[in-house]
């Protein structure tokens, strides 16, 4: 693995390789204290974060490695200055660092990035088209309560159209067998084309829904997001109906459907639910530290790291 870019990429056997080293790291994180000692990682950020940045300097540094890190890029960087391109932006940091990790507006970014870096880069966000280093996490968190990602049936709801996450999950699930996915969102935030061809193209068959109601009562995870204000523009959300995950919505479902949102969280989980044993977003968002371990040991380690349980 050179680069890691989008989960449409990945091979499964490059997934459960991460996933495994992801649990060897969460289990013995001294072993990793030095793993990347003297190695420079670059995180530039021309989006606001907080799970991916934060979780990704943390990683950093319980690996041993120095971290630069450039936040609100767009404004502190060149590229804002002087409107330098991402390409050049990337050449300069190549000189500076031994990986690079970008979250950038653009849906083509994280391609452009690496059709000129000589380092490993990685997608911490490109637009509303993936968000990769976020789904190994959403799949460890899956993987962790069901022992497996074959037979996952999903319920992915909300902003479906603007947001990144759901997409790319579906895409890594689509490597394992028997995915079944159902998709509750507004009228107008419905996946693009693009990811209902790529359901179509993979076999992996989905329902529309109306309301949860039309989910399944054992469905293993309802994967919530966030209506994306900032890429959605002028859109009127006054016709929206209300999708909140509350008590009284989760009474229908079994003690084994978990509730994934990436986060931030704005309205569209009551906090009345963060007590259920079932919402585990916050544990969820805990697993991007083992997962970015694993994905920057992997780029960056030749030997093979030890990945068995
Ligand atoms: N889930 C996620 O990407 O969160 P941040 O925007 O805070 O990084």
């Amino acid at each position: 693995m050179k680069h890691f870019i989008d989960t449409k990429d990945l091979t499964k056997e490059q997934i459960d390789d991460l996933l495994r080293l992801s649990e060897v790291v969460a289990t013995n994180p001294r072993e990793f204290e030095s793993k990347l000692k003297g190695r420079v990682i670059a995180t530039i950020f021309f989006e606001p974060s907080t799970r991916t940045r934060l979780s990704f300097e943390s990683a950093i540094a319980r690996l041993g490695a120095s971290n630069i890190s450039v936040e609100n890029a767009n404004e502190s960087s060149s590229a804002g200055k002087k409107g330098e391109s991402i390409e050049d932006t990337i050449k300069m940091l190549c000189g500076y660092a031994d990986a690079i990790v970008m979250r950038h507006p653009d849906n083509d970014s994280a391609r452009r990035a690496v059709a000129v870096s000589s380092v490993p880069f990685v997608n911490g966000g490109s637009g509303s088209f993936a968000h990769p280093s976020q789904s190994l996490l959403d799949a460890y968190t899956i993987w962790k309560h069901r022992g497996s990602l074959d037979n996952v049936k999903i319920a992915v709801c909300g902003d479906l159209k603007f947001g990144r996450t759901a997409n790319s999950l579906i895409k890594l699930l689509s490597k394992y067998n028997n995915t079944q996915v159902w998709c509750l969102s507004n009228k107008g935030m419905e996946f693009t084309d693009e990811v209902f061809d790529f359901m179509k193209q993979n076999n992996i068959p989905y329902t529309m829904c109306k309301g949860f109601a039309d989910i399944p009562a054992d469905v293993d995870v309802i994967y919530q997001t966030r209506f994306q204000k900032e890429r959605a523009g002028e859109i009127s959300t006054k016709d929206f109906v209300d999708l909140t995950i509350t008590n009284k919505v989760m009474e229908r479902f079994g003690p084994k459907t978990i509730v994934l949102h990436p986060l931030p969280r704005v309205d569209e989980i009551a906090t009345e639910f963060d007590s259920d044993p079932r919402a585990m977003y916050f544990q969820q968002a805990a697993n991007g530290i083992p997962t970015r371990m694993a994905i920057l040991v992997s780029l960056l380690c030749n030997d093979k790291v030890k990945s068995e349980k």
